[in-house]
């Protein structure tokens, strides 16, 4: 089976980086897999980028498309272009892509407009507010999928609001979180092989205290006995456009994590975007007590993320990852597609007023006590489950394209699984 994977964003590398692994695993048996990996070049800098090919050993791209930074009718445009080009040179069966960027919907509508089965990794996540390009993205790629693989429950429920839901022509499952598979493999060799708390010098040598209540579960790869260093410090992430395009806004999210820092360091690792935005409106003064770093790299950032007081964040996939490390999150939104993260006690959204981020946060010891969870991210075995189904549905009637494929050469599914029909 030839599959083609899209990427070219942070998240992405880290999502199909799991999703790879279990190709390779299921390769090694009998059902051999040709991925292909595309990289449309969305983000490039070596911290937003590589850093994650070589830590997660995910393979070096077979098409770097080059693409960049520009508005999102360009950025999306020049993708849909070149993926065009290489689904039609590689002909492949089907085409993964991940989460909700433009490279995800530049990928699935180039695939879909030639006929191509589309697996959406991710799929049936909502905010339900359209502002966001990240909405749109979510909700053209999944209407547009043949394969829609969910994270929760609750994101197979909202696509069912929308009429998607498994039928003939189309799979959707829950399967759980591919970025739940990540953390469970790497948390462990992110405690082991990162120094990034030293180098921060966020450990104390007499910072040794038991850090979770009697009762409670002890976070991913702690043991809940042995007492361990606690650093002291908060750490905040900031990306998103409706954040950081808006002055106002980022200048009041800046100003409330500049108070946090009076009393305990704040790290923030700035995202590109987050940088230009404060240059543009002249916002580099006056945040003394903010200690800002470099983007870090996935290991950094899961040792930084599990031994911090608590998150700010505006990500989503951090937000997941504070509730799987079982570490309090503010997020500096309105709303969120993860909404168990809420529901659970884990997350709160704070939005983004001054004052109001401040009180929550004062608030973290006490919301600490809240402790709920269960397994509502699937079972760390969402990126096999992703590959077995892909397997089983690969070339059948049910999920081939409804018109004929637009080259020759390539397999005609939908013709050959009717003549084994009739056959029957
Ligand atoms: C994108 C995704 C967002 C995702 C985020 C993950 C879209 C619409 N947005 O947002 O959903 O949460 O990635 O991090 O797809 N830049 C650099 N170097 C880079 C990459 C970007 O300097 O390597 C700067 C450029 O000035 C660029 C800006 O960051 O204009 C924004 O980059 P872009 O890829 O358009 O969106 P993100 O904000 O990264
Ligand atoms: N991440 C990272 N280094 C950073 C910031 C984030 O490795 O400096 C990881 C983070 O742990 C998570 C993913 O990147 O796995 C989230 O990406 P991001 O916040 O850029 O995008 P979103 O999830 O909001 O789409």
């Amino acid at each position: 089976m030839k599959i083609i994977t899209i990427v070219g964003a942070r998240p992405q590398f880290i999502k199909a980086a799991a999703v790879n692994r279990a190709i390779q695993t299921f390769s090694k048996r009998k059902d051999r897999i040709q991925e292909i990996l595309v990289h449309t070049g969305q983000h490039y800098d070596y911290l937003m980028d590589k850093v994650f090919f070589e830590e997660l050993k995910l393979p070096k791209p077979d098409y770097h498309l080059g693409v960049g930074s520009g508005s999102h009718a360009k950025q999306t445009g020049i993708m849909l272009e070149r993926i065009e080009m290489v689904l039609k040179k590689e002909k492949p069966e089907m085409v993964i892509v991940y989460g909700d960027t433009n490279s995800t919907l530049a990928g699935a509508l180039a695939a879909a407009k030639l006929n191509i089965p589309v697996a959406h990794v991710e799929a049936g996540l909502r905010s339900y507010n359209r502002n966001m390009p990240e909405e749109i993205n979510r909700l053209l790629t999944d209407h547009l999928s043949a394969f829609l693989f969910c994270p929760t429950d609750q994101a197979v429920r909202n696509l069912l609001k929308e009429g998607i839901k498994e039928e003939r022509t189309r799979i959707v499952k829950n399967v759980g979180d591919v970025m739940y598979d990540s953390i469970l493999y790497y948390s462990k060799v992110a405690e082991e092989k990162s120094t990034i708390l030293g180098e921060l010098g966020l450990i104390t040598p007499n910072s040794c205290t038991e850090r979770f209540p009697s009762g409670a579960e002890a976070p991913l790869g702690r043991s809940q006995t042995v007492p361990y260093p606690t650093p002291n410090y908060y750490l905040a992430t900031l990306h998103r456009a409706e954040n950081t395009d808006n002055p106002k806004k980022l200048k009041s999210i800046l100003r409330a994590l500049n108070e946090i820092g009076k009393n305990t360091p704040i790290i923030l690792p700035l995202h590109p975007r987050t940088k230009k935005m404060m240059k543009v409106y002249h916002l580099f003064s006056g945040f003394k007590n903010i200690k800002f770093i470099e983007p870090v790299s996935y290991l950094d950032m899961l040792k930084l993320e599990k031994n911090a007081k608590a998150i700010l964040t505006d990500s989503g996939g951090i937000q997941k990852e504070a509730y799987w490390l079982k570490v309090p999150c503010f997020t500096l939104r309105e709303e969120t597609e993860w909404v168990e993260t809420v529901k659970s006690g884990w997350n709160v959204l704070v939005g983004t007023r001054m004052k109001r981020i401040v009180k929550e946060v004062s608030h973290t010891e006490a919301r600490r006590r809240y402790q709920k969870g269960g397994k509502i991210f699937g079972d760390g075995k969402a990126s096999q489950k992703i590959v077995r189904i892909l397997i089983r549905h690969s070339g059948s009637l049910e999920i081939a394209p409804r018109n004929p494929v637009l080259w020759t050469g390539i397999k005609d599914v939908s013709a050959e699984s009717r003549k084994k029909q009739t056959r029957c």
